[in-house]
């Protein structure tokens, strides 16, 4: 098939686009319906934490790939709101006293702190089922691909995926003796799952089959655990006022890193690895010009 060649002038204009579709269709799907909306205080607590900026890398990765597959990226603008919805939510439920207990989030108090821990919690159960009528709304899906993205999306999310990693993260913190594999799993529930099914729903958009929706997961899941080790790395070496969080998070909750197994360089040894086994995963992909650009730079953040 005649795939549609990718004109990348620029990766920083790129990414500005993604963000700028992405920040531009959540406003679109977190609207308020009427004014002085009986329940208006859940929409504002979810509106504060999607506004509140971030990277938003994972709705990067649905365009990116939804484009360097030949999709319309019209078709991908449910998904990246989807995947930043539920990523949000797992912010505002990360920061709760019950989890992370952490007060500063994207620079600005946590929802739980700007609003009410019950607030945060009903914040982030409305950011999780929002995404399924979005998707399931969506007038540019197929059918096929909307039950399909629904699939792998509920799996990425649930028991199996990050709210899995986060139960065993919570169990990790009474312990002394995790070792690297746990680790590995429970990096890749926590984190890995979310960005694997980004890149997945990305090649659903442009009905990609199915050896190119393995190596999207293969990737994501590569691309997650550099990810995480990295923001663990941040956690100790970051400046906060630029991270937007608070330091020091990891050490005082007892957390069992790839920092503390391994220590600082270590840890960026084996991020440096998975990103270069993330890159292999990436050369079954077509234009993947902006997608090796994102993978290698997110190795050397700073936030
Ligand atoms: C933070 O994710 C949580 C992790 C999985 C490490 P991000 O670093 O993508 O957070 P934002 O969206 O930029 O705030
Ligand atoms: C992130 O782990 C995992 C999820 C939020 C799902 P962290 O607890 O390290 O994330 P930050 O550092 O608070 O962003
Ligand atoms: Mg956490
Ligand atoms: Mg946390
Ligand atoms: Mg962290």
């Amino acid at each position: 098939m005649q795939r549609r060649k990718i004109i990348m002038t620029n990766f920083e204009e790129k990414m500005a686009q993604y963000v700028s579709l992405t920040e531009e269709s959540l406003k679109r799907f977190n609207d308020y319906k009427e004014e002085n909306e009986p329940q208006k205080r859940l929409i504002d607590a979810m509106n504060y934490s999607l506004e509140a900026g971030g990277k938003r890398i994972r709705p990067a990765l649905v365009y990116a790939f939804c484009e360097a597959l030949g999709g319309e990226l019209e078709c991908a603008t449910a998904p990246a709101a989807a995947i930043e919805m539920i990523h949000t939510c797992s912010l505002i439920h990360d920061d709760l006293p019950a989890m992370d207990n952490d007060d500063l989030r994207r620079g600005k108090p946590s929802c739980h702190k700007q609003f009410d821990e019950a607030t945060a919690i009903l914040a982030g159960d409305a950011l999780t089922v929002l995404p399924f009528e979005v998707i399931a709304d969506c007038g540019e899906l197929s059918a096929d691909q909307k039950v399909l993205m629904i699939s792998v999306l509920a799996n990425s999310i649930g028991r199996d995926g990050m709210m899995g990693g986060q139960m065993i993260d919570l169990l990790n913190e009474k312990r002394t003796d995790v070792s690297e594999d746990e680790l590995r799993n429970m990096y890749r529930c926590k984190t890995g799952q979310l960005l694997a099914v980004s890149c997945v729903m990305g090649a659903i958009c442009a009905d990609a089959g199915n050896e190119t929706l393995r190596a999207a997961a293969e990737y994501g899941l590569r691309l997650g655990l550099a990810f995480q080790i990295i923001d663990d790395i941040l956690d100790i070496t970051a400046d906060e006022a630029e991270l937007g969080k608070p330091i020091g998070s990891d050490e005082e909750l007892n957390k069992t890193t790839f920092v503390t197994l391994y220590g600082l360089d270590g840890a960026q040894k084996i991020a440096d690895k998975a990103t270069s086994e993330a890159l292999e995963w990436l050369d079954a992909i077509d234009n993947n010009e902006f997608l090796k650009e994102l993978t290698t730079k997110l190795l050397s953040r700073r936030k």
